[in-house]
């Protein structure tokens, strides 16, 4: 099973990720994760990709779809995998048109004015990439689930947050229409209900068609 995970910044791409790979045994690729991984490690895109992220702006496409072009190659990925926050844009879709073949577009809706408070509010795991929001940790500082230590991403401000939603409308949102338009789209709502709800939506939906 190949997917992609399409939807603004926030809407709960990360946390049905995690649930999808694990349910259907297929790698979760976070363009987004491979970047910070990056960044921790110093690297030359690390430190290219910093500059882009802090403004909330697409890292340069050449660089981002080389970087997919290749970790698809890995062994791991010959399963099938999850893509999450690749495609960003037109350019992007259209050349991973030329390396892969797409079985589901994974589209999680959400009402946007939801979006600041669930970014500025959440804390997500150095150690495993786990996401939580502050209203749910009850004070915690540490992942439930591997103990790892949580911190504030540095593109979760008001500011950046405002320009990630400013390029995600203008050049995200038409690829809604773009895979609509191959048959490939699936539709999803991300309302305040927890994440667990939604991820039944999807696991029914990909359950009946791709099992
Ligand atoms: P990336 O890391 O992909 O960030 P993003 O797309 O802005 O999306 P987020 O990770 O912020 O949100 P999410 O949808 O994963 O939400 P989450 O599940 O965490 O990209 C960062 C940057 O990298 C980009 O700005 C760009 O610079 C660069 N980049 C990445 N890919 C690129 C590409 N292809 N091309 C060029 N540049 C690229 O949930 C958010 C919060 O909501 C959490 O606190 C969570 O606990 C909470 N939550 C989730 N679901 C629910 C629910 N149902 N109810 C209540 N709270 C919920
Ligand atoms: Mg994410
Ligand atoms: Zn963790």
């Amino acid at each position: 099973m190949k997917l992609i995970l399409l939807g603004a910044p926030g809407a709960g791409k990360g946390t049905q990720a995690t649930k999808i790979s694990e349910r259907y045994g297929i790698v979760h690729i976070s363009t987004g994760d491979i970047f910070r991984a990056n960044l921790k490690n110093g690297t030359r895109i690390g430190l290219l990709a910093k500059s882009y992220m802090d403004r909330g702006e697409l890292v340069p496409d050449e660089v981002t779809c080389d970087i997919v072009k290749d970790r698809l190659t890995w062994e791991d990925a010959a399963k099938g995998y999850l893509l999450d926050g690749f495609p960003r844009n037109l350019f992007q879709a259209e050349a991973l048109d030329t390396f892969a073949e797409i079985d589901g577009v994974v589209n999680i809706n959400i009402d946007q004015s939801l979006l600041l408070d669930r970014l500025c509010g959440r804390r997500v795991c150095r150690e495993c990439g786990e996401s939580y929001h502050v209203s749910m940790l009850g004070g915690a500082t540490v992942c439930a689930r591997c103990g790892g230590e949580l911190y504030q991403r540095k593109d979760d401000n008001p500011e950046t947050v405002a320009s990630r939603l400013s390029v995600y409308n203008e050049q995200t949102a038409p690829l809604i229409d773009y895979y609509t338009k191959k048959g490939v789209i699936l539709n999803f709502t991300s309302t305040e209900a927890p994440p667990e709800v939604l991820f039944e939506e999807i696991r029914e939906t990909l359950d009946r068609r791709f099992r």
